[in-house]
């Protein structure tokens, strides 16, 4: 096992994001239940508020590792709608293609792609969610363009990210949760360099995000945050 978490700037970080998931892939939704104290599902409901999404819609969902940012999209969706998921690890889209089908819910598609490459057509859905996976981007404004591509004119983009709270007491209680207690629960888990690239991550991901969207071509940027300012939605439309 690899012992040190993926570092941004190495040539390698492509491949070293894709085999840290494949490795965490087990205990990776056990890991999300703890770490957010259960939260992590009201915000993956808020983000997939935000997309809009309406009955019969094409929906993809990037990043999508073990589904449930897609699986909330394929209940707005519908039984009209279709929902792609698209993840590079393969070990994370097997635990993704094992979750049955709820009824009333788009038919979602597992696709193993690369969000920096997407194998769809120009113009292919009405919108595009991202949950958790825009800070692991290796080229983010090359994402970001991939996502314009593939959406219809008018189509939604909405980007689910942990950030770092400016302010006391958010601040300090982030600093001893993501700089302490995540690694140490990350080793009891087994990975301990997958959960010390956890912290690392959050804090070198772009603050200036939206402005990110903005250059990318992206109309009606908007952002807010949640939980105290520990989690943000992003959002644009193509
Ligand atoms: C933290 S997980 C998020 C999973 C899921 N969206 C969620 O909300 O729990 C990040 C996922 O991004 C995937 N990923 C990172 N870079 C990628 C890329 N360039 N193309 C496709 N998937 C990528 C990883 O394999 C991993 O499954």
């Amino acid at each position: 096992m690899n012992d040190s978490p993926p570092r941004r700037g190495d040539v390698e970080f492509a491949g070293q994001v894709n085999s840290m998931f494949d490795r965490i892939s087990g205990v990776y939704d056990r890991m999300n239940r703890v770490m957010t104290a259960g939260l992590d599902r009201t915000w993956r409901r808020k983000a997939i508020d935000r997309a809009e999404i309406g009955a019969g819609d094409r929906v993809l969902d990037l990043c999508c590792g073990t589904g449930d940012l897609a699986i909330e999209a394929a209940g707005r969706a519908g039984p009209a709608g279709e929902v792609t998921g698209a993840d590079f690890s393969e070990p994370m889209l097997e635990i993704a293609r094992g979750k049955p089908p709820a009824e009333g819910h788009a038919p979602v598609t597992w696709v193993n792609a690369d969000a920096l490459d997407l194998p769809f057509p120009d113009h292919s859905f009405d919108a595009v969610t991202i949950g958790f996976g825009a800070r692991n981007l290796a080229d983010l404004d090359r994402g970001l363009d991939e996502m314009r591509r593939v959406l219809k004119p008018g189509g939604r983009l909405v980007i689910l990210e942990i950030t770092q709270p400016r302010r006391q007491p958010l601040k300090g209680f982030f600093a001893l949760w993501f700089d302490r207690l995540v690694p140490l629960i990350g080793r009891v888990a087994g990975d301990s360099a997958a959960y010390s690239y956890l912290p690392d991550s959050v804090r070198t991901f772009a603050d200036a995000l939206a402005d990110r969207l903005v250059a990318a071509g992206f109309d009606r940027v908007r952002w807010t945050v949640m939980a105290g300012g520990i989690i943000a939605i992003h959002s644009g439309v193509a």
